[in-house]
């Protein structure tokens, strides 16, 4: 089967329900914890992606066994002490920076030195940002350059407590040292710029020794050492960051709506909302509903007539970090130049993905001035490609393939999008739900 599509049509006018799958963070955030868990936990709607199931063989290499049926889970953990492994075991980590890093936390103890591995996108991201904290706590570390992967981990039965001032807004190292703290005696406290709180939420839930003060910048987070973790079953609600694709496609589209079910609407995930409603699109949230600490609702969207150009402040930057290569898309078509500053952790995702922006939208004759942490685009509401774009991202980088997507259905031109596999590892519907939106009116529903 051919690994890329081509598309020479824009989409034409739509008006549909959609579900899209299971939120890539929890589910894998369910799996590690569930890991350590006494006893039986189970989950639906878990995200059936490369990036959650390397979670679960990563588990299984410590010991944890699981069972999988279509998107439902079984995690049968053996309680915090529960990992047994032989000597020199290897964990592949694959695509995903979330389970590399979070992993790290919960390995601080571990008797025999683990060595972790990745793919040629992880092996290039950086390490230190988690081995610097959590050696602080007594593990030792060998990285490949000092910073990358793969590394070797060497636990320690000696653990101290730590600080951790956390200033990129990383949800990544974040709960990679609330682990740490979860398998330390004594109190670690972290003072961690705002980003996603799910580690937070699903602790709470479990009434892990863990509290979060809220000042206006930041979170200051104290977590001691947890002396049992409790089953967790979680019905995982849908992706926010795989949804903005449909909610930018639908802004992007004519006279087209669309609703999206079940989205996880946690605060700390919603920058793609704030700026889509700043840039004069309405999206309504129907039946909103608290589950387990987090927050659900249906989106409804409809095509804006217009759009805004927008200076986007940077407090939304770790709101919507995953969706920034589709709000440019946006920014693309509005009237007036858009302005986003600060931006720098953008380039140390799957593959730099600020200097992807630019090659994309040059590539649809947008004109853009970028630094290394800003891009400044120059709108054009009246933008129709009509020339041949050929995107070939050597990092396999699964956001950058999509964001293509949406870009060659919403401007036109002939657009030939390479590395279509890569949405295994976040959205495997992905293509099958712009299949369904080009499908005629009667059927509305899917699923
Ligand atoms: C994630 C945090 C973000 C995000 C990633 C998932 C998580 O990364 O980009 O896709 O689940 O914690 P950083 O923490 O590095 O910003």
């Amino acid at each position: 089967m051919s690994n890329s599509v081509t598309i020479k049509d824009k989409l034409s006018r739509f008006n549909k329900v959609i579900s899209v799958s299971g939120d890539k963070s929890l589910s894998i955030r369910w799996v590690l914890l569930s890991s350590l868990a006494n006893g039986v936990s189970k989950a639906s709607n878990l995200l059936m992606s490369e990036d959650v199931l390397a979670a679960i063989k990563a588990i299984k290499k410590l010991g944890i066994k699981s069972k999988i049926n279509n998107n439902k889970c079984e995690i049968f953990g053996k309680g915090l002490e529960g990992y047994k492994y032989k000597k020199n075991i290897i964990i592949n980590a694959e695509n995903s920076g979330t389970l590399g890093r979070l992993i790290l936390g919960l390995l601080i103890n571990t008797k025999y030195p683990i060595k972790l591995i990745g793919d040629k996108s992880l092996s290039k991201r950086d390490f230190l940002r988690v081995s610097d904290p959590l050696s602080r706590f007594g593990a030792r570390f060998e990285l490949n350059n000092n910073k990358n992967l793969p590394l070797t981990i060497f636990g320690s039965s000696q653990l101290k407590p730590i600080k951790f001032i956390e200033k990129k807004g990383s949800a990544q190292c974040k709960s990679s040292v609330i682990f740490g703290g979860i398998r330390t005696s004594g109190t670690t406290i972290i003072k961690a710029k705002k980003s996603r709180n799910h580690t937070e939420l699903m602790c709470k839930y479990l009434k892990l020794p863990i509290s979060v003060k809220k000042k206006n910048n930041y979170d200051e987070i104290k977590v001691n050492k947890a002396k049992m973790i409790k089953p967790i079953n979680y019905k995982i609600p849908s992706d926010i960051s795989s949804s903005a694709f449909f909610l930018v496609l639908t802004t992007l589209s004519n006279n087209s709506e669309l609703k999206i079910r079940n989205v996880n609407i946690n605060p700390s995930r919603t920058g793609i909302i704030t700026i889509l409603k700043k840039m004069g699109v309405k999206i309504i949230f129907q039946n909103k509903r608290n589950y387990k600490g987090e927050k659900i609702a249906d989106l409804k969207i409809k095509s804006p007539k217009t759009l805004k150009s927008i200076n986007c402040p940077s407090e939304l930057n770790s709101g919507a970090i995953d969706e920034f290569l589709i709000i440019f898309l946006v920014a693309a078509k509005a009237k007036g130049v858009s302005y986003f500053k600060n931006l720098s952790e953008l380039n140390q995702k799957e593959s730099p993905r600020l200097k992807w922006a630019k090659t994309i939208l040059t590539k649809m004759g947008i004109k853009t001035i970028t630094t290394n942490n800003s891009i400044k685009i120059y709108g054009n509401p009246n933008l129709k490609i009509k020339k041949k774009i050929i995107i070939k991202n050597y990092l396999k980088d699964h956001r950058i393939f999509m964001a293509s997507v949406i870009a060659a259905l919403s401007f036109g031109g002939y657009w030939k999008i390479f590395d279509k596999d890569s949405i295994n590892t976040s959205f495997p519907n992905f293509m099958k739900t712009i299949e369904y939106l080009k499908l005629d009116e009667k059927k509305k529903k899917y699923n």
